[in-house]
């Protein structure tokens, strides 16, 4: 992606939505953090969450100008379907959210996204992709500064056909990595040889991991397997935040 991150581990979007807890989640030592995801809507005037997070980034640059923590901002539509509403939510979105980004993540990953609808049409998906590129780089070189875009993707162990078809596209669109959610997996070394499955297509395509990860052994059964940054959500919470500072350390 061309970043320099700190160490590997991050903490996965919706745990810090709106950018509040980025002095602590900087103290537990994540290499990064995905703020987000933050739903915007573009025929609207930005409502009272996007613009307490902008705020709270503001603020954020202000004090953390030292910091090496690096900052994902995940953007999201609360309209269905790959329509010409949802690629303008993502738009306005990153339009807003360039100057706190190190990357941008398009969220693909919600329970109603089309992108895990079994009917997925490749070539809408495709279409979809070039355009919210294309948008992307006009705000490239609007802001003189590329940030690099990834989308966010899950895939669940009983519904997952469309995954290196969706990879492949995002490939091909010049995005500069994914996020791939695995959901309701039954082991990490399952994951870990789904994710080495992908990488043997995909080999200098970023792969960043999330889902189920509750120790050192996984992390290190999935880096071993290509990925190239993971996240970890739940054992923030269920660990605690001192268990996740000596865990992170590691890395
Ligand atoms: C309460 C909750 C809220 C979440 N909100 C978001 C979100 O807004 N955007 C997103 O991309 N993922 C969201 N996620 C998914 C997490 O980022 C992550 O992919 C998932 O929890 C799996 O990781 P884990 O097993 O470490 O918890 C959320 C998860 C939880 C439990």
């Amino acid at each position: 992606m061309g970043i320099r991150f700190p160490n590997s581990v991050g903490l996965a979007a919706g745990f810090d939505r709106y950018a509040r807890f980025l002095p602590y989640t900087q103290r537990v030592g994540f290499g990064f953090i995905e703020i987000g995801t933050i739903n915007v809507n573009a025929s609207k005037t930005p409502d009272s969450a996007v613009l307490a997070t902008l705020d709270n980034l503001k603020k954020a640059t202000k004090y953390s100008k030292n910091s090496v923590q690096r900052r994902g901002i995940s953007l999201g539509s609360l309209h269905d379907g790959l329509t010409k509403q949802t690629e303008a939510d993502f738009a306005n979105g990153m339009m807003l959210f360039w100057p706190y980004a190190d990357y941008l993540v398009i969220n693909l990953s919600r329970p109603n996204s089309p992108t895990r609808n079994p009917s997925l049409e490749p070539k809408a998906l495709t279409s979809f992709l070039t355009n919210i590129k294309r948008d992307h780089s006009q705000f490239a070189s609007e802001f003189r500064r590329y940030v690099p875009i990834v989308a966010k993707v899950a895939i669940d162990h009983e519904c997952n056909e469309h995954i290196p078809e969706i990879l492949l596209s995002l490939k091909a669109q010049q995005f500069d990595g994914a996020v791939i959610a695995f959901e309701n997996w039954p082991d990490i070394s399952r994951v870990a040889d789904y994710v080495s499955q992908l990488k043997s297509t995909n080999e200098d395509f970023p792969l960043i991991v999330v889902g189920g990860i509750r120790s050192c052994d996984d992390i290190e059964q999935l880096m071993a397997a290509g990925a190239s940054l993971v996240q970890v959500f739940s054992s923030l919470i269920t660990q605690g935040p001192l268990r996740m500072q000596k865990m992170i350390s590691n890395y």
